[in-house]
């Protein structure tokens, strides 16, 4: 094996340590509560009501679907307490206080909301982070601080700041679960393992909407097009995502930081039926898969418990009606993305940062309707070209690059849009 940095060899994830011990009663803060983790987050919760106790939720702006969310939950578990609720977005926020829709429960908006939200319970066991993009960082880091199990779905907190919070989990205690399907499955493939048995993690892709569209066709894709998932229901970010492979992209350098798997260890496999939901190969060559419907619920539940397999009713795989599995290599012509990520994941410093704010950006000027779909990749790759990549050492070092990208994309949207 060739030399590797030492920091390559440090997992988030517990391979191969205890798991934390918690009180029958788990109590947990849900981050992006409206969203599609988070509702289905809601869902499991009241599913168990004497199990899991929701102590304090947030959203962004949706605050209606919210107060209809929190209904259904007290309906579910009608002596528990009403939970914190954080609504980030001012003017939201001001609407909800004018209605009175969270009472005395709800709690101050504005930067650093999310961090006080989960400061705020005294008593606190999980925290689910389901927000998406970068904005996940900032709260994920205050919830390493608390030492708690953290159930990460925002893959973005490890791709913009996979560092630092390797830094903050380590030295308050905190236990990073994943939330993603495809490394959930992973850590149920490690469990009972250690990570040097580890030999190299397999991520399936489904190939998204686009597996079979001829490069030329892809300059005409509409935004409809974009967001028609063969396989799964997702948020809309994240569904740009899979069309582009971004998201298997922002996958593998979360594995990466998550299992200490050095980039050329972590391969790729389309798998169309998405029911595979990846392998990991060990030192002696055998190679384990986790294989289920796709269903985020599974994921999140097994997070959430600290690695259990609680009953949870649904759809079961049917092994003679699927009759056989299909892997295909990715196409990395067609998906520039998947390269590009892992050059920045390899390039590590503030390449994935820039990757990672020059996708937000492009993204939101795809949903907007601004830019076209094959312009995603052209975006990335000049924020990558342009801003010259270097160290990361803080917060504030990571937020800055973060604002860089940002604003170059910005501009390169403009260009493209006009
Ligand atoms: N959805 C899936 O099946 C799935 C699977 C694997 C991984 N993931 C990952 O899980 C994360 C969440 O994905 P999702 O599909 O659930 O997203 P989503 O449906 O778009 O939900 C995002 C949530 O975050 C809130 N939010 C958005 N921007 C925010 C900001 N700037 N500050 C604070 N809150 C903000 C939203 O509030 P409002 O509703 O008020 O806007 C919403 O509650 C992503 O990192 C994604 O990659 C998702």
């Amino acid at each position: 094996m060739a030399a590797e940095n030492r920091n390559d060899r440090v997992s988030l994830y517990p391979c191969g340590r205890p798991r934390k011990e918690f009180p029958e009663l788990l109590r947990l803060v849900l981050l992006g509560a409206t969203g599609s983790i988070g509702t289905q987050t809601l869902a499991i919760a009241r599913a168990n009501p004497a199990r899991l106790r929701v102590v304090g939720v947030s959203c962004h702006s949706r605050i209606h679907e919210l107060a209809a969310e929190l209904e259904t939950l007290r309906a579910a578990a009608p002596e528990a307490p009403r939970p914190l609720v954080t609504v980030v977005d001012e003017q939201a926020h001001a609407a909800a206080r004018a209605e009175g829709l969270f009472g005395d429960r709800l709690l101050p908006a504005g930067d650093g909301a999310l961090e006080a939200l989960v400061r705020a319970p005294d008593d606190l066991h999980v925290v689910v982070n389901g927000l998406v993009g970068a904005a996940g960082l900032r709260p994920t880091l205050a919830a390493a601080r608390r030492g708690v199990r953290i159930a990460l779905a925002n893959k973005e907190s490890l791709v913009v700041g996979g560092e630092l919070v390797r830094r903050e989990a380590r030295a308050h205690g905190a236990e990073i679960l994943p939330v993603d399907s495809e490394h959930s499955a992973m850590a149920q493939c490690l469990s009972g393992r250690r990570e040097e048995e580890i030999d190299k993690l397999i991520l399936t892709a489904s190939g998204g909407p686009f597996r079979q569209t001829p490069a030329a066709d892809l300059e005409h894709v509409t935004l409809r097009d974009v967001l028609r998932h063969p396989t799964w229901d997702m948020g809309p970010k994240i569904t740009v995502d899979s069309a582009t492979l971004l998201n298997k992209g922002l996958e593998i350098i979360e594995a990466h930081f998550l299992f200490g798997v050095p980039y050329e260890r972590i391969e790729v496999l389309v798998h169309p039926g998405s029911y595979v939901h990846s392998f990991v190969q060990f030192v002696d060559g055998a190679l384990l898969a986790q294989l289920g419907t796709p269903d985020m619920r599974l994921p999140i539940q097994y997070a959430v418990t600290g690695e259990k397999h609680w009953p949870l009713a649904g759809t079961r795989l049917n092994l003679l009606q699927i009759g056989r599995l299909v892997f295909e290599e990715p196409d990395t012509g067609r998906f520039p993305c998947l390269d590009l990520a892992r050059q920045a994941g390899r390039a590590g410093g503030s390449a994935p940062i820039l990757l990672n704010g020059a996708n937000e950006v492009a993204v939101a000027a795809l949903l907007a309707e601004r830019i076209r779909y094959v312009d995603i990749a052209g975006i990335i790759a000049r924020t990558l070209e342009a801003a010259r990549s270097g160290p990361v050492g803080s917060l504030e070092e990571a937020l800055e690059w973060d604002a860089l990208a940002r604003r170059m994309a910005t501009a390169e949207v403009a260009r493209r849009a006009s």
